[in-house]
């Protein structure tokens, strides 16, 4: 999770709607210039990335102002109403743009190009280009085909692409941290979930692309980098030419070992397969981060069995248990849905008590919202009141802050390795940066000579809910 300042989100406003422009200073050497706009989870910004570097290969910079475009491209997210509904917005504000320059070509990518396919053309029809996930190297040729009038579409979901080979441009980067995609897709059929009609069949990049992106990344300066998967524990490549396979432990320990110097985190780990092998390589390894982002999703087993997610309460609540055995210090965050179809008082109390017992650092919590073609909104009804969702949702928000509270203010008194990522938005004289558990450490810069990339060693002098306040020691 790359969670900046305030760890404990909700539904909509958390990751899955913010957006993020990636911009190059490389763009005054471009004729042409692209605008993008991510939305959803990290898979989507890192995917940007690859987008841009394509265009890149075909002479469009990136710009940070949508006017001076000449293409606009929206990397959208299905996973909720409100994502989509966000993104409908958005692309009439820039309906505007476009009847003053009707030269302009405005793209959709991402999850809800999936979803919606060619039916996109028809309801946003200023919308020129259709592309999903899969299908970026196609851009190319569906910007041509759209320059000349022509509505482009490519929605093929692949069950080999991974962009292994193509370097992500990071644009917009702070230098230090950085996403590696190691997977696409997922094969888990969670019954309220999107991803796997939108991102297509599990598949695993390519270990030695990995490494090398990494190294890439090492040498470049940055210091952090977070492996990305909707399921990264079920990680496996398989090496034609040495015939050997590389699981997700494996592939943790190959990047730790690349150096001290960098951190490692990843996400996200799905319950049902996060070993013993990966909670061990994490003890092992002081630059793996202790952090583990495991949804929970509901703390109610039959709920748990109609979200088909394949674990009981009891199953899940003996995995947090078994990662604070191995490692007392590693930090938990979580993601609940509330009002999951049925969902009684009771229901919501277990997951109430089990956040109470899982101690979550911080959560990402959302309200449920059916989504069309998923195994819920085929074979459940959503009868959950809307009233009531939102009052549990509060609830759970209200029990979640006082966790976080409970949490942050528990580390007043400690010491924690921090990696500057750069200034405080709100104090130039100040650092901020990250400890191993995920949290936020915001500290003064004094005289001192440190720079983003560095690591410090910060005293915990007080906390708020959402940030550590700190000094640094020699
Ligand atoms: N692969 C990740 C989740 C990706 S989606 C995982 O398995 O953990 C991120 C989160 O969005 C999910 O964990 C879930 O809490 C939430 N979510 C997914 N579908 C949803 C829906 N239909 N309504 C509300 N929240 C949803
Ligand atoms: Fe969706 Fe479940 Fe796959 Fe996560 S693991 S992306 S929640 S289907
Ligand atoms: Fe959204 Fe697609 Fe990610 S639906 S959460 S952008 S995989």
């Amino acid at each position: 999770m790359n969670m900046l300042e305030i760890p404990t989100k909700t539904h909509d406003e958390s990751r899955q709607g913010e957006a993020y422009t990636p911009v190059g200073e490389e763009s005054v050497l471009f004729s042409k210039k692209f605008y993008i706009e991510s939305y959803g989870c990290q898979m989507n910004f890192s995917d940007s990335e690859i987008v841009a570097s394509i265009l890149h290969q075909e002479g469009f910079g990136a710009t940070k102002h949508f006017e001076e475009a000449s293409l606009i491209l929206l990397n959208t997210c299905s996973i909720r109403e409100k994502a989509e509904q966000t993104i409908r917005k958005r692309l009439t504000e820039f309906r505007k743009t476009k009847e003053k320059k009707p030269d302009l070509l405005i793209g959709i990518l991402g999850c809800m190009a999936e979803r919606l396919k060619a039916k996109l053309l028809e309801e946003e029809k200023l919308v020129d280009i259709v592309v999903g996930p899969d299908a970026y190297r196609s851009l190319p040729t569906l910007i041509a085909e759209a320059e000349t009038g022509q509505k482009a579409v490519n929605v093929l979901l692949s069950r080999e692409e991974t962009y292994a080979d193509i370097s992500p441009i990071r644009i917009d980067s702070n230098g230090v941290t950085a996403f590696v995609s190691i997977m696409r897709g997922c094969n888990n059929m969670c019954s309220f979930c999107v991803v796997p009609f939108t991102r297509g069949r599990e598949r695993s990049r390519n270990a030695d692309s990995i490494l090398a992106e990494v190294q890439d990344l090492f040498n470049r300066g940055f210091k952090e980098v977070t492996l990305l998967g909707q399921n990264v524990d079920s990680y496996h490549w398989y090496n034609e030419s040495t015939k050997t396979s590389v699981n997700f432990a494996e592939l943790l320990e190959k990047v730790a070992l690349i150096s001290p110097l960098l951190r490692v985190r990843f996400s996200t780990s799905h319950p049902k397969d996060i070993t013993d092998d990966v909670l061990f390589t994490m003890a092992k390894y002081k630059n793996i981060c202790k952090y583990i982002h495991l949804p929970i999703q509901s703390g109610n087993s039959r709920i748990l069995q109609l979200m088909n997610r394949t674990y009981s309460r009891e199953w899940y609540l003996a995995k947090v248990d078994r990662i604070k055995a191995i490692m007392p210090d590693c930090a938990i965050s979580t993601d609940i849905i509330t009002g999951f179809c049925s969902e009684t008082e009771a229901d919501h109390q277990d997951t109430l008590t089990a956040m109470q017992y899982a101690q979550y650092d911080y959560a990402y919590m959302f309200f449920y919202s059916e989504r069309p073609g998923t195994l819920a909104a085929k074979r459940f009804t959503d009868d959950v009141p809307e009233e009531v969702k939102k009052r549990r949702l509060q609830e759970i928000i209200q029990l979640q802050n006082e966790l976080s509270k409970k949490s942050y203010t528990n580390d007043i008194g400690k010491t924690f390795e921090v990696l500057i990522e750069g200034e405080s938005k709100k104090d130039s004289t100040h650092w901020k940066g990250r400890n191993s558990q995920n949290k936020m450490l915001v500290f003064p810069k004094k005289n001192y000579t440190y720079k983003p990339g560095d690591y410090v060693q910060v005293y915990v002098q007080d906390a708020t809910q959402a940030t550590l306040l700190g000094e640094i020691i020699a």
